[in-house]
């Protein structure tokens, strides 16, 4: 049985048959209609979330599945003092397939213990995103038609945004890619993501506090929100709140190809008067990310189309 913890469980032929079928789904959609008929999905979210859940849903909901599951922790058992395993053991009594996000890095590790069936993480705490990743690789992919040789900027919090970590875990397997990191010096990429992923990788990347005079030279521009909860000093999250803003004017100096991604919610990163630039791909990220989540629960639940 497998799961998808970090996006390093999946190698990169993998990540490409994930992408071809889910390709295939958006161009026959009728085909994967009833491919999950009598599943059951459980979405156990212990953090907000919008889209993650929401697609999620949709997704097996469009593999003709149904769902069941919480979206706030506090309505669930783990508000009287339930263990995330025990949780978990329960719910594997329930359900096909588990997606949960959890506030403590580690936790989804933990519910692979205890589970009967495949977990997937969502989100764990400032670690790691995985099947936001796929949705950033969906959208490079469709936009700018390759995931190798591309100049990737990721601006904001690169300390506690954890699609950042997957993100660049996985963009560092494809040749000839490069990082520019562009984030506030307290707001620096874990030296763990330098140390174990970037350097063992070979692969090229400066980091600056600049972002104009990074701009011309980006690919992919990924912004990132500052991670308010993730804060202990909330007089910090103030000061560094509106380190970044990409306004139309900034736009100005970047490549025609150039796309802007950001896995949303945004606050207050990226002017709402960029979104009319052909530029920003942000909303159609969104869309792709049911796209492979169809994808990857057709995968996690080894059914043949
Ligand atoms: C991200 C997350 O939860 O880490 N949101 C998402 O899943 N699309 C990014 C964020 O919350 O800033």
């Amino acid at each position: 049985m497998r799961h998808l913890l970090d996006i390093m469980d999946f190698s990169v032929v993998e990540l490409q048959e994930l992408i071809d079928c889910a390709m295939d789904i958006i161009a026959q959609p009728k085909k994967y209609a009833e491919t999950c008929h009598g599943k059951k999905l459980a979405t156990l979210f212990f953090e907000p979330s919008t889209r993650t859940r929401l697609s999620f849903e949709a997704a097996m909901y469009e593999l003709g599945g149904n769902v069941l599951g919480f979206s706030d922790g506090s309505n669930s058992s783990a508000a009287k003092g339930e263990s995330v395993s025990d949780t978990i053991e329960v719910v594997s009594c329930y359900a096909d397939i588990i997606a949960m996000r959890h506030p403590k890095e580690g936790a989804p590790l933990v519910a692979t213990r205890r589970t009967g069936v495949p977990i997937i993480n969502a989100g764990d705490g400032g670690h790691c995103h995985p099947t936001q990743t796929l949705a950033d690789l969906l959208t490079i992919h469709r936009e700018l038609g390759r995931l190798d040789h591309l100049t990737i900027g990721l601006c904001g919090d690169l300390k506690f945004g954890r699609t950042v970590h997957s993100l660049i875990a996985a963009m560092s397997r494809y040749e000839g890619v490069r990082f520019v990191l562009i984030s506030p010096e307290e707001l620096r990429v874990p030296g763990y993501v330098i140390n174990e992923i970037m350097e063992p990788a070979g692969v090229p990347y400066v980091e600056v506090r600049s972002l104009e005079e990074a701009m011309p030279e980006l690919d992919v521009l990924y912004m990132t929100r500052i991670q308010r909860e993730r804060f202990t000093n909330q007089e910090e999250y103030m000061r560094l709140k509106d380190s970044y803003v990409l306004t139309p004017e900034k736009m100005k100096t970047a490549k025609q190809e150039m796309r802007v991604l950001h896995p949303l919610p945004r606050v207050n990163e990226i002017s709402v008067a960029v979104d009319d630039d052909p530029r920003a791909a942000y909303f159609r990220q969104a869309l792709n990310g049911k796209y492979m989540r169809m994808a990857l629960i057709l995968k996690l639940l080894e059914v043949t189309v």
